[in-house]
């Protein structure tokens, strides 16, 4: 049966590539140009240490990207995540939209990304995005959505499972640092923002037009992101604007470093530009659950990874002024911690 065409919560007509999603052409994805030679790594969290540290930590260091296999978190759980959150854009207009809003401040929102085009007209991306908090040890059920009826219960127990896991890959991170185990999770303070970022991309019809995701630095510290088996869309830069894919691999995650950590680590793991394009056939899924500070914790390198060898390449700040110059450079390829750099 076919399916009914797709509706953004906004919009009022079903989604068509008219004018507000195409991207002049200087700042179209060049899907032809993607290298399809380099993938980022697949690490398996039962390796033995100290090998898995090392492995981490190089893949946070060359790509600050990567996969984790035998992670720990039931496939089960992950199905019928992915199940519920597709149910969710699925739902009637009418019954997201009552959900959409451009407040960034709005704890629960369905939204839509755009790219300012030299800093001038919005160019909406294709997708449709449901972002809100999540937390590991407290119930946090009242602040979903109450449709798809099992959502806030599967959520909640995905929102566990990622809470431990996520500590688990801090403290890989801080000893691949070589600093003790719970360094970064310490500094990160307690608690942490913790926000959860579904995103929705319908099959487009000229995916060369538009974007899904415009190319960005995740903000926050760690990014553990799921996304559909078998459709291809996240695209990581690896030098200079050379892109490339980071197709799915079974039942793994891509893990990768937000600035934050970059900040931390004093520039030795990276947060690399991401994007998502979209697939002419195929409707793709991705959930991203990130960790970051509050926006009281002060955050700066790490002192002992400060010497005269490596001197402070950032200076410390409060969250909130990250935040700040964060939403200052909305809609453009943000440099934001580049606003922090001290000169060398
Ligand atoms: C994000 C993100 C990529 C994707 O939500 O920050 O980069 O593949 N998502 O959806
Ligand atoms: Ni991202």
């Amino acid at each position: 049966m076919e399916r009914a065409p797709f509706c953004l919560a906004n919009g009022s007509t079903p989604l068509s590539l008219s004018d507000d999603f195409i991207l002049p052409a200087h700042v179209r994805p060049v899907l032809s140009s993607v290298s399809t030679s380099i993938t980022v790594p697949v690490i398996d969290l039962n390796d033995k240490q100290p090998s898995l540290i090392k492995n981490i930590s190089e893949a946070c260091e060359e790509y600050g990207f990567f996969h984790i296999i035998n992670h720990g978190v039931p496939e089960e759980l992950c199905r019928r995540m992915m199940a519920a959150i597709s149910d969710f854009f699925k739902l009637p207009p009418q019954e997201r939209s009552h959900l959409f809003t451009e407040d960034k401040t709005k704890p629960l929102r369905v939204s839509n990304y755009y790219l300012k085009v030299e800093g001038q007209y919005k160019v909406t991306m294709w997708s449709e995005t449901l972002a809100h908090p999540w937390y590991a040890f407290d119930d946090f059920a009242h602040l979903l959505p109450r449709n798809p009826p099992h959502y806030r219960e599967l959520a909640s127990e995905y929102a566990k499972e990622i809470g431990w896991l996520m500590r688990r890959l801090l403290s890989l991170m801080s000893q691949g640092l070589g600093l003790k185990k719970d360094r970064l999770r310490e500094r990160l303070g307690h608690k942490p923002r913790l926000v959860s970022q579904a995103n929705y991309y319908p099959p487009c019809p000229q995916p060369e037009l538009t974007l899904g995701l415009p190319a960005h630095t995740d903000l926050n510290a760690l990014t553990v992101l799921m996304q559909s088996e078998d459709v291809t869309g996240l695209q990581v830069m690896i030098k200079d604007g050379e892109w490339i894919s980071i197709d799915p691999v079974p039942n793994a995650f891509v893990v990768n470093i937000g600035d934050q950590i970059q900040v931390l680590s004093n520039g030795r793991y990276k947060s690399v530009h991401h994007r998502a394009v979209t697939n002419k056939d195929l409707e793709r899924v991705s959930i991203a659950m990130f960790y970051g500070p509050n926006k009281d914790t002060v955050v700066g390198p790490i002192e002992e990874l400060v010497d005269e060898e490596h001197p402070p390449m950032y200076r410390s700040y409060r969250y909130e002024e990250f935040l700040e110059e964060f939403h200052r450079q909305e809609g453009t390829r943000r440099r934001v911690k580049e606003a922090f750099e001290l000169p060398n």
